[in-house]
């Protein structure tokens, strides 16, 4: 009898043990925007980096604080396409979050998103974030070209996450949307090229910014 009470609390235990996989992971806490309400999916924001984060692959004399907002932009000599990711003065453009389930509307931390300009291109590439490998700096950077939606191996590029930083927040590459791949994680910053571009990709320390709705 003993053994069996024994078997039945393994077969318990064994079949509630996935429900509580995801507390061990970090905790999903919604994301506040500068007034203080939930970052909503679908909603336009732009991203501002805290006025004192430093950029933490800084070549002197060349300014070590880009900008304040993100925007695309083509960063190749000679060639408009594609655009790619790069901090800006003023407020930057517009962009939009989208959670794996598309019915999520409060935006949490910790879980993997799509990030979009909310704006008009002239090149054949979306405007969704993507993180490749960029031959001529050696960095991985944040392109555009993603998709939306799809959470798996072949959009695992696309999606990118929001961690809490102090009172602020920082972006994470670190996608969970495809179980056998292994992606290198990395914290989002901002870093320039040698064509003076402050182009966002992978840097080695995190990198605090904000959201700030676009209508209020
Ligand atoms: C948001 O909340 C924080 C912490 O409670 C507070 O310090 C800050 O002033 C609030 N900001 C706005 C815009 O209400
Ligand atoms: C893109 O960069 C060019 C050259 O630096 C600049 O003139 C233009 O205003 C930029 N566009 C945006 C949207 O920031």
């Amino acid at each position: 009898m003993r053994s069996l009470l024994f078997l039945f609390a393994l077969l318990f235990a064994l079949c509630t043990h996935p429900f509580h996989g995801e507390a061990q992971g970090p905790i999903m806490q919604d994301v506040l925007d500068t007034n203080n309400n939930t970052v909503q999916a679908g909603k336009d924001y732009y991203i501002r980096p805290v006025p004192n984060s430093v950029s933490t692959i800084c070549r002197p004399p060349a300014p070590c604080v880009f900008g304040s907002g993100f925007a695309l932009n083509s960063t190749t000599p000679n060639k408009a396409c594609p655009l790619n990711v790069v901090e800006v003065r003023g407020t930057g453009q517009a962009l939009t979050f989208t959670p794996t389930n598309p019915n999520t509307r409060d935006i949490t931390t910790n879980s993997d998103l799509n990030i979009k300009f909310d704006v008009k291109s002239n090149c054949p590439e979306s405007t969704v974030w993507r993180l490749v490998s960029d031959a001529s700096s050696g960095q991985r950077i944040v392109t555009s070209g993603g998709v939306i939606g799809n959470p798996g191996q072949s959009t695992v590029s696309n999606w990118f996450m929001i961690q809490k930083d102090d009172d602020d927040y920082n972006l994470y590459f670190c996608p969970r949307v495809c179980e056998t791949c292994k992606p290198v994680c990395g914290n989002i910053g901002a870093f320039l090229d040698n064509n003076g571009n402050s182009l966002v990709g992978i840097t080695d320390k995190q990198y605090k910014v904000r959201f700030q709705p676009v209508s209020s």
